[in-house]
């Protein structure tokens, strides 16, 4: 079976076929910058034109930056609010003509790090954060997803953590390595603290640079902590993991 894997972030959609048996990419993945504003309509459009890049396929997995319940898209804190309560599945079945799973981005990519990666065969609590345009979360029992943690918004220091552990935030303010990684430490230590997790894995395309900042994390907490193996392809390949489960 063909199963394309699609994921929508805040600056780029980027999509490939996938094999599911290594977890690589068949192609060369297509990136299209993501449209402003992001509308469903808009956004749709792009997935198709990256869907018809490949040449269709048997069925897609879409990942969403937000949280998504059986198809429907409940927030949207880095798009455009069209999404909110949106049945995001049926508006991509019907603008595709194929079937389509849509999941958020974060647990589509924990999913693909825990068959594939660094999460690979680790027991116990799994606790995977990407680091992006927003802040995702992807949390693992003995390899089992407990999905839309959201855990990117809880507080710290009376601020939402993505406005300051996110990537955006370090190039938007220009934070100094030191200065952001002790950011995201005291995050993980926030994290820690909650949900005493045996292993984090950091994802987001910041991870490619992870001997800058992790260095600087170490004191905050004591729990292991990764880079995401599959980098930027984890989205991909965790959609259309996805897919194949959800509609198998
Ligand atoms: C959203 C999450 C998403 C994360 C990463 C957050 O702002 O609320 O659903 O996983 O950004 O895109």
């Amino acid at each position: 079976m063909n199963i394309l894997g699609i994921d929508i972030g805040g600056t780029g959609i980027k999509g490939a076929p996938v094999d599911l048996e290594s977890g690589k990419l068949l192609h060369e993945r297509h990136r299209i910058d993501t449209p402003k504003p992001a509308t469903p309509d808009a956004v749709a459009d792009v997935v198709k034109t990256i869907v018809e890049h490949f040449g269709g396929g048997d069925r897609v997995g879409i990942t969403f930056p937000g949280i998504v319940k059986n198809g429907v898209t409940r927030s949207a804190a880095n798009v455009d609010k069209g999404w909110v309560d949106l049945d995001a599945a049926k508006h991509f079945v019907k603008k595709l003509g194929l079937p389509v799973t849509v999941v958020n981005d974060a647990d589509a990519a924990g999913v693909a790090e825990v068959h594939f990666g660094a999460g690979r065969n680790v027991p116990g609590v799994v606790l995977m954060v990407t680091l992006g345009t927003g802040i995702g979360s992807a949390l693992f029992l003995n390899g089992n997803l407990v999905p839309n943690t959201e855990l990117g918004h809880i507080e710290v220091r009376g601020k939402d953590a993505e406005k300051r552990a996110s990537e955006r935030v370090r190039e938007q303010k220009e934070l100094s390595w030191k200065r952001w990684g002790a950011n995201v430490g005291e995050y993980l230590g926030r994290l820690d603290a909650l949900f005493s997790p045996d292993l984090f894995i950091i994802g987001g395309g910041v991870c490619k640079k992870a001997d800058k900042f992790f260095p600087f994390l170490k004191k905050f907490t004591a729990v292991p902590i990764l880079p995401a193996q599959l980098q930027n392809d984890a989205g991909i390949v965790g959609a259309a993991l996805l897919a194949q489960h959800i509609a198998g």
